[in-house]
């Protein structure tokens, strides 16, 4: 047996950590419970790590699970929606080996500017855009064309983001920057908006990432006047006409169309230091130009969402896809940097 054969058949013990809305709380996310069944189906021994935001649970935790991986599914830290740079931060320092990025990749991602200038570096389109922070005027030299989109700097999830966030003139513009700083109480992302056609690219992998097949945001059924943007309502509320009129897909691209969104997935992947698995996600013009929108590292691993609808497409099943995830970071952490 060779030394990969032999470390890939270890059982291991594995703590997923997850986020509770409440310290204690006996719901968690449905993403847990199928991650545990996959890896139980290897064979391995998950055991469910939930957290809000007491250190002392999340290391006392980890110091009586006493894991050889720790699948990190969490996102946010108590109501900080930025915490997950801090408690990849705390699986470091506990010496622990886990899924997904370390505190820097997961910083670097975290901030829309910081992400564009690492993409500017490596030749990855973006939209043109323009910060405006709260406490200065705005670091920009570009003119921007109309319309624009305007986002919080450093939110997920499309906090922030509704049918009002595209911008005709200067002054919806601004109303929409006041309102994020007042509001979201965050910087504000001026973009330029992208006509055209949205896809996710799921990657998977460390040194030689691989793209799967894409999957389209289907706008079709929203109405006329609204947007073809996935907005917060579109993500989270399921009465909601956002919600009813979006739907994903695996993509009906030909495939040079295929092979272009996969290339610039995978730069962008490499260029903001993407471990193990994460989702890029591209608009593409009419006349076939493609722009980053977003690249998201430790995607949502759900059964049904992109990522793993993506990962089926491309004949790797869900059981399969979680442990191969798992098999990427403990590779990856028995490497030297
Ligand atoms: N520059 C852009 N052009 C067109 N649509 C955009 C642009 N930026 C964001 N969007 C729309 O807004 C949605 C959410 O934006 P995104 O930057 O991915 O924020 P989040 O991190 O909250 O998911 C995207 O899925 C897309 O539909
Ligand atoms: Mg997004």
């Amino acid at each position: 047996m060779r030394p990969k054969e032999k470390h890939q058949a270890r059982k291991m013990r594995v703590t997923v950590l997850t986020y509770l809305e409440k310290e204690g709380a006996a719901e968690h996310d449905i993403v847990v419970d199928q991650v545990c069944a996959a890896l139980r189906a290897h064979g391995h021994k998950p055991k469910i790590l939930g957290v809000h935001n007491d250190i002392n649970l999340l290391v006392e935790g980890i110091r009586t699970h006493r894991p050889h991986l720790v699948f990190n599914l969490v996102e946010q830290w108590g109501k900080n929606v930025r915490g997950d740079v801090a408690v990849a931060g705390t699986l470091e320092l506990l010496g622990m080996r886990h899924t997904g990025g370390g505190p820097g990749e997961l910083f670097l991602r975290q901030d829309k500017a910081l992400t564009k200038e690492l993409l500017a570096y490596h030749g990855v389109p973006f939209p043109n855009y323009a910060v405006f922070r709260r406490d200065s005027f705005p670091d920009t030299g570009v003119r921007l064309r109309m319309p624009l989109i305007i986002k919080p700097l450093r939110m997920d999830a499309s906090i922030g983001i509704d049918s009002s966030s595209v911008a005709r003139s200067t002054t919806q513009m601004m109303k929409r920057v006041i309102a994020i700083h007042e509001k979201v109480k965050d910087s504000a992302l001026v973009e330029e908006y992208i006509e055209g056609r949205e896809f996710y690219v799921g990657v998977m992998g460390n040194r030689k990432p691989i793209a799967l097949p894409p999957i389209e945001m289907d706008f079709s059924a929203l109405p006329k006047h609204m947007p073809k943007i996935l907005g917060r309502r579109a993500k989270w509320v399921p009465s909601s006409r956002e919600y009813k009129g979006t739907r994903s897909k695996l993509a009906d691209v030909n495939d040079v169309l295929k092979q272009r969104l996969q290339t610039v997935a995978v730069e962008a992947y490499r260029a903001l230091r993407v471990r193990d698995y994460g989702r890029v996600d591209l608009r593409v013009t009419p006349e076939g130009e493609i722009y980053v929108i977003e690249v998201n590292a430790s995607c949502y691993l759900e059964d049904s969402a992109e990522f793993a609808t993506a990962a089926k497409a491309a004949g790797l099943s869900y059981t399969d896809l979680i442990n191969a995830i798992a098999r990427l970071a403990m590779a990856r952490s028995r490497r030297p940097f």
